[in-house]
């Protein structure tokens, strides 16, 4: 009898089957076979969310949520974010090593040269009206990006891939500062490639008549080590869809505009707005307690808090506080953070709270220092997708060159009528 398997009896027929147990898991085909006849279709396994079923195997992004543990391909997330800048661990997350100098100098230029986006896409953007929400102007502009590069459809050439992952990566930021100076009425400001990754987005964002930016460096570390938390989180609910549609081999630039569209819910990359929008309602510490008492009983979710695999502190919440420190230190205190503090304390003091295993997430401070950057809550979502890009696509090339995945498509129980008789109009009742 092997070792290493569950042994099953059914009791409909009193068969028994050994499914072999591969990583901790079984592989839901297994149970297929286990079946009351010949016309019987076999058993189905019913995971509703995604709550206990894996949907893939990755070697890219390790979380353990009992224990607070997030790794991007072995190493800890507070050691890069600590030593590396954020396309240090872009690489790191494409290519499974951490780059040698001289690679890293030739990811940095083909990433840098890549940043421009073609003037009929700038038009585009245009288009949009002057209270466009940054997300849905974002999304929309890089699946526009499909119809500017038709060869990117061609995802089983690898070569034709790494070209859109240089373009992708290079582009996000340019749209998504382009979205912000949209809302604001601004001027669309060029990259300039003397500056790193962040330093330009923040020349594209702020830039105005100035002849060279200057990015306060403080600041700019700042977003650079934010864009190396959100760079990748394994299989949530953006990575899913992104390997759900690029599974129909559609091409990077929609996966990646299918991905935001995800990201952009409320209780995905749309919590730090949420957060933002909950501490404005509060509005002062001593409001808190009744604020915390009316979630307990039933009036809504206290945002920035819980997670659906961490059930403890989110490492990234805790290296966030960190750099709220030193923005602060820089910009001054943003008032919020008086009243996100006592919430996180008292929350985590509150039965209810501990009972659930809820923590305060990713969310719960990166809104707070957003703001502190200047950002305009509705830019938040939108800083999330450009460092979640390198995520997205590292996870979608390692989907295209496993050879066990195809097109993803879940079954589903039926529970709706049997076959029956068609009814015409006139006998349908009033
Ligand atoms: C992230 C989230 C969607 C995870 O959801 P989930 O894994 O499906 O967890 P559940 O909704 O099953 O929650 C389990 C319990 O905790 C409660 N709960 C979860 N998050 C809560 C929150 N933020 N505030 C208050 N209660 C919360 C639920 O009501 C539920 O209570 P019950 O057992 O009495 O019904 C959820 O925690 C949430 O909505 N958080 C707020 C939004 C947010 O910050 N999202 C960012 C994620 S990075």
């Amino acid at each position: 009898m092997e070792k290493n398997a569950l042994n099953i009896v059914d009791e409909r027929t009193q068969a028994s089957y050994v499914i072999p147990i591969y990583k901790r898991t079984v592989r839901a085909m297994d149970l297929r076979q286990i079946k009351t006849g010949a016309e019987d279709f076999g058993l189905m396994t019913y995971d509703p969310a995604f709550l206990n079923t894996a949907s893939c195997q990755s070697a890219i992004t390790y979380i353990d949520g009992d224990k607070g543990i997030l790794r991007y391909r072995g190493y800890p997330i507070d050691q890069l974010a600590e030593k590396c800048t954020f396309l240090e661990v872009a690489y790191l997350l494409l290519f499974g090593e951490l780059p040698t100098e001289s690679q890293l100098i030739d990811w940095i230029d083909n990433i840098t040269h890549h940043t421009m986006i073609h003037e009929t896409t700038k038009r585009f953007l245009e288009g949009f009206r002057y209270n466009a929400h940054p997300m849905g102007m974002f999304i929309s502009t890089v699946a526009a990006l499909s119809t500017v590069y038709p060869e990117s459809r061609n995802v089983h050439d690898a070569e034709v891939r790494l070209h859109q992952i240089h373009r992708l990566i290079g582009k996000v930021p340019t749209i998504a500062a382009y979205t912000y100076r949209h809302s604001l009425g601004f001027p669309y400001v060029y990259p300039d490639n003397d500056l790193g990754y962040a330093e330009n987005f923040m020349n594209m964002l702020w830039k105005m008549v100035e002849p060279k930016y200057h990015a306060n460096p403080v600041l700019a570390r700042a977003l650079d080590i934010l864009f190396i938390l959100h760079a990748d989180h394994e299989q949530n609910c953006s990575t899913n869809v992104m390997r759900a549609v690029g599974s129909a081999q559609a091409d990077p630039f929609l996966c990646t505009a299918a991905a935001a569209a995800a990201l952009s819910g409320p209780l995905h990359g749309g919590a730090n707005e949420e957060v933002l929008r909950m501490l404005a309602e509060i509005g002062s510490k001593d409001r808190v307690p009744a604020y915390i008492a009316n979630i307990k009983a039933g009036h809504g979710k206290l945002m920035g808090f819980g997670h659906r695999v961490y059930k403890n502190y989110d490492p990234r919440a805790k290296i966030i506080k960190w750099a709220a420190d030193q923005v602060f230190q820089t910009t001054g205190k943003n008032p919020k953070l008086e009243i996100a503090l006592e919430l996180e304390r008292i929350a985590l003091e509150d039965d209810y709270f501990i009972k659930r295993k809820l923590y305060p997430n990713v969310d719960f401070y990166s809104g707070i220092i957003y703001q502190a950057l200047g950002f305009k809550p509705e830019m938040f979502t939108v800083l999330f997708a450009i460092p979640r890009t390198v995520g997205w696509l590292a996870q979608w090339q390692e989907m295209l060159e496993d050879p066990e995945q195809k097109i993803a498509r879940p079954r589903q129980i039926y529970t709706g009528h049997d076959a029956r008789e068609f009814v015409p109009i006139e006998k349908r009742g009033v």
